[in-house]
């Protein structure tokens, strides 16, 4: 690699990345080499610094370079790096009584579960959804989700005298629901994810998101026309086959398949195709959910809630919430013993540093930042599009913010060009740029990672 490769580059392209700073310790430095003997190195190829990654700032380690973290773990990071919550010592003691031991949740109760549901329920509890599930995964989740909707569906068809049927879910284009067997079936984003797996032939239907790239008259009316489209082609799977489909599922906002955002109107139009033909309506809020946009759940910027929901990425625990619906069948999976289960329940580390994110979230009043702090981001981010026009198509709500570019390469070359000028953002879809910071952003962060952005597409525009 030549002199003049970029950070980013250097970043990608090592297999042994040297470290810059000559008092760094050797672990730091073999790290990549010593995981990559074994596992296939396809991450992002930095270390972190777990001491000096403070706030909304995550320090790679393996290349002595200050980040401001716009990604969060894959947007599944709560609150910053470090925060002062965990240096009490009564937290430290809870948080190493639950690490030194891994409970079988689903079959030995603690104290440690029941101080988790509890607060979980109270700071995030979305009723009449009050049935629960606890998995480690988010495609686990979305996989009980389908299974509890399998299960429903088929006992009503067997007591209507129709028969063992009702096991297909519709779904969307561009959906992303995870990577396990079921989920195969439903996620249709990079086809690298899917490609050779077994797969159901599940009705799939087009996604009616918001063009943002549209005025806003012309956006109305494209999308309105989209949903009449997409509503038509759900009908007709309906017609065709109503008594084998078990649940629509939806991501509020889907994620890796480009932040595409949709209309109130549709998650209504949803929610009345589900009531009228014997369907569940499930979001996967896997992604969008846990308060990244100003509200606790995505679903309630809409008024429209789900009979099944699946959660993971910032509440740390992966689930499912179950609303009455279930309860039409008497004997749903979550009444009868040992239908969906695994053996760690969740997990119980897992649990007890969630019970004290749920805490921060809640004195903080996270949700209230990921609303304020957001509505800054998009602001900012529409100054940027009035200077820049390689930027169009910026949307968000609360913290889940994205624009795009103008092809793959356009964007290829401008997140690595962030990524060099200290700003680790992700991609999505097929030339989005996505923001999926931690909920205790700052307005200031913001600012100094908008200055950064700023000069890259002074830097691209100069070229
Ligand atoms: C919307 C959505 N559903 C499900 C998943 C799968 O979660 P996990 O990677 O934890 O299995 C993801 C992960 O990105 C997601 O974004």
């Amino acid at each position: 690699m030549s002199s003049s490769s970029t950070l980013a580059e250097r970043v990608a392209a090592s297999s042994r990345v040297q470290p810059r700073e000559k008092n760094q310790t050797q672990p730091q430095t073999t790290v990549l080499d010593r995981i990559g003997e074994h596992v296939l190195l396809d991450g992002f190829r930095i270390v972190i610094d777990l001491e000096k990654s403070k706030g909304s700032y995550l320090y790679d380690a393996a290349h002595s370079h200050r980040l401001i973290d716009l990604y969060g773990f894959f947007g599944s990071n709560p609150v910053g790096f470090n925060h002062p919550h965990f240096d009490k010592p009564e937290v430290k003691a809870d948080l190493l009584r639950a690490a030194e031991i891994k409970i079988a949740n689903s079959d030995v109760y603690s104290e440690g579960y029941a101080q988790f549901v509890d607060m979980l329920w109270r700071v995030v509890g979305m009723p009449p959804l009050d049935r629960m599930l606890f998995i480690e995964g988010g495609a686990l989740a979305v996989e009980n989700t389908l299974k509890a909707a399998m299960d429903w569906k088929v006992r009503k068809n067997m007591a209507a005298g129709r028969g063992e049927r009702g096991t297909e879910i519709l779904h969307f284009r561009h959906a992303f629901h995870g990577r396990s067997g079921y989920t195969m079936s439903l996620t249709n984003t990079d086809p690298k994810k899917t490609d050779l797996f077994a797969k159901f032939n599940w009705p799939r239907v087009s996604t009616p998101s918001i063009d943002y790239s549209l005025g806003e008259e012309a956006r109305n009316a494209d999308v309105i026309a989209r949903e009449k489209k997409s509503e038509a082609e759900i009908m007709q799977f309906v017609h065709e086959r109503g008594v084998d489909i078990a649940a629509i599922i939806i991501e509020p906002i889907q994620g890796e398949g480009g932040d595409n955002h949709f209309r109130g109107e549709w998650f209504r139009t949803l929610r009345r195709i589900c009531d009228e033909n014997e369907m569940l309506l499930i979001f996967d809020e896997v992604q969008c959910g846990m308060c990244a946009t100003g509200k606790t759940w995505c679903c309630q910027h809409f008024g429209v809630q789900p009979d099944l929901m699946a959660f993971g990425k910032k509440a740390q625990v992966c689930g499912v919430m179950a609303g009455p619906r279930l309860d039409e069948v008497k004997e749903n999976v979550f009444r009868t013993p040992s239908r969906i289960n695994s053996t760690w329940g969740g997990n119980f580390t897992d649990m007890v540093r969630s019970t004290h994110f749920l805490q921060i979230i809640e004195e903080e009043n996270l949700v209230e930042n990921a609303r304020v702090v957001g509505a800054h981001f998009l602001a900012r981010l529409l100054d940027l599009q009035s200077e820049s026009p390689i930027i169009t198509a910026v949307r968000g709500r609360g913290l889940f913010l994205a624009f795009d570019l103008p092809d793959p390469a356009t964007r290829e070359e401008f997140w690595k060009g962030a990524f060099d000028l200290g700003v680790f953002t992700l991609r999505s879809g097929e030339r989005s740029i996505r923001f999926r910071p931690a909920l205790d952003i700052t307005k200031e962060v913001v600012d100094e990672a908008i200055g950064r952005l700023r000069e890259q597409c002074e830097r691209m525009r100069s070229r």
